[in-house]
């Protein structure tokens, strides 16, 4: 096999890339074939763009035996990052469990927990470049700087459509030429949209943009990230409900994008970390206290580490709101706060960012917690990380779809102390 070929192969599965894998046979070796596209059962013709070692990457140029799930892709739909838009829903919760049974293998994997399709995300990042008459605004195509226009996705809350919507219409009236970043966030309380932009130091701009804005209903507040323009209003709060709790973020910190799954994920933490009102809970990478706060109540004493300040301190304002007695929240980073620790905890919640917690997980086992839950958006470094959780075993894995129509997978782990 060689580049430009043209070969004809059947799909077997679907990798966690969101790429369909099918095997190419040469004599008794064989290429592991990757095609983005396509769906496991199809036969397809493709033509082969790279090869490393035994593997393969392919462009999908005609399909020979069609998927009953494939599905034909609409325009809101056909994304960078929304990989899996040519497969039925149904279809696709069904390939990512086996796409989580493969990599946690021996593992047995619940049913994945199903989402609203449509409008599911509260928050989402554009780009924008605009020189002269020429103007994209929208998202980065995978592994390139080349910006795809989204005048509306399907995926994301009505809000944040109508903001860039309206925002198309103010930077294709500007009169200068123009190169940000923006991210929408929506404020669940209100409807209303949180506007942050990066990359702006033109004063003149930001007034503009700032009278546009401030006119408007839709927006809630702006702010303007950069050491340029400062001394500008940055104070807000985007706010919404975890099971019955209110939690309040500011711009900067973390807040997940589908708050319905995130409301799943913590009542299934809720009831299987069993909280008593006599035991600790250590929150690993609690952000604005997501999980520790609505589960925390029900506990004597709960600690939160993340090493992003802003959201301890909206942690911190969460507790105070919401009752949450004998909580300490600190800002710094796990590996150094896990680094000395001599206490024990009862439970633990982890909620790591894509690349796990490699570095600290054998400090974890030593902290004594009879139950720990794991919650990954990675299943390659979750399964890494399992390996070292030698005290424990795994109960439970749950996946849950966070982010439908994208290759990508939440998956939460209840594991019990040996
Ligand atoms: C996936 S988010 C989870 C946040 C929270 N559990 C939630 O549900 O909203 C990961 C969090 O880890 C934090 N983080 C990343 N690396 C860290 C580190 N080395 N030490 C502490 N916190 C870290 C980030 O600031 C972020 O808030």
């Amino acid at each position: 096999m060689k580049v430009d070929d043209i070969i004809t192969l059947k799909i077997e599965f679907l990798s966690l890339d969101g790429n369909g894998v099918g095997k190419h046979y040469e004599g008794k070796k064989f290429y592991s074939v990757f095609v983005a596209g396509t769906i496991p059962e199809e036969t397809v013709r493709c033509r082969i763009l790279a090869i490393k070692k035994l593997t393969g990457q392919a462009e999908l140029i005609g399909i020979l035996e069609a998927s009953k799930s494939r599905k034909e892709a609409e325009k809101d739909e056909k994304l960078p990052g929304f990989d899996l838009v040519h497969i039925q829903y149904d279809k696709q919760l069904e390939l990512k469990q086996k796409m989580v049974e493969n990599v946690l293998r021996g593992l047995e994997v619940e049913n994945v927990v199903a989402s609203e399709t449509k409008a599911y995300r509260d928050r989402t990042k554009l780009r924008l470049k605009k020189a002269g008459k020429k103007m994209n605004f929208g998202y980065l195509k995978n592994r390139s700087h080349d910006i795809v226009d989204v005048e509306t996705c399907a995926f994301l809350n009505e809000g944040l459509n109508e903001a860039i919507r309206l925002l198309r219409d103010f930077f294709s009236k500007a009169d200068k030429d123009l190169e940000l970043s923006v991210e929408l966030k929506l404020n669940h309380s209100n409807n209303k949209v949180i506007c942050i932009f990066e990359g702006v130091s033109d004063k003149d701009f930001v007034e503009k943009m700032r009278e546009f804005l401030d006119g408007n209903e839709l927006f809630q507040n702006i702010v303007f990230l950069g050491e340029k323009v400062n001394g500008l209003n940055n104070e807000f709060v985007a706010e919404y409900v975890n099971n019955g709790t209110l939690l309040q973020s500011s711009f900067s910190s973390f807040t997940q994008v589908n708050i319905e799954i995130n409301e799943k994920i913590t009542a299934f933490i809720k009831q299987h970390i069993q909280p008593k009102k006599t035991e600790s809970l250590l929150d690993l990478y609690c952000g604005i206290g997501n999980f520790s706060i609505p589960v925390g109540k029900f506990f004597a004493e709960v600690q939160g580490i993340d090493e992003s300040e802003s959201s301890i301190e909206d942690a911190k304002q969460n507790a105070k709101t919401n009752n949450v007695k004998n909580s300490n929240f600190s800002a710094d980073s796990v590996e150094n706060r896990l680094k000395d620790m001599k206490r024990k905890f009862d439970k633990i919640i982890m909620d790591p960012p894509r690349a796990g917690c490699e570095n600290i997980v054998k400090q974890i086992n030593k902290l004594g917690a009879k139950t720990i839950i794991y919650a990954s958006c990675n299943p390659r470094t979750l399964v890494r990380d399992l390996k070292e959780l030698k005290n424990y075993n795994v109960e439970t894995v749950q996946p849950f779809d966070m982010f439908p129509y994208t290759r990508h997978i939440e998956v939460v782990v209840v594991l019990s102390k040996i």
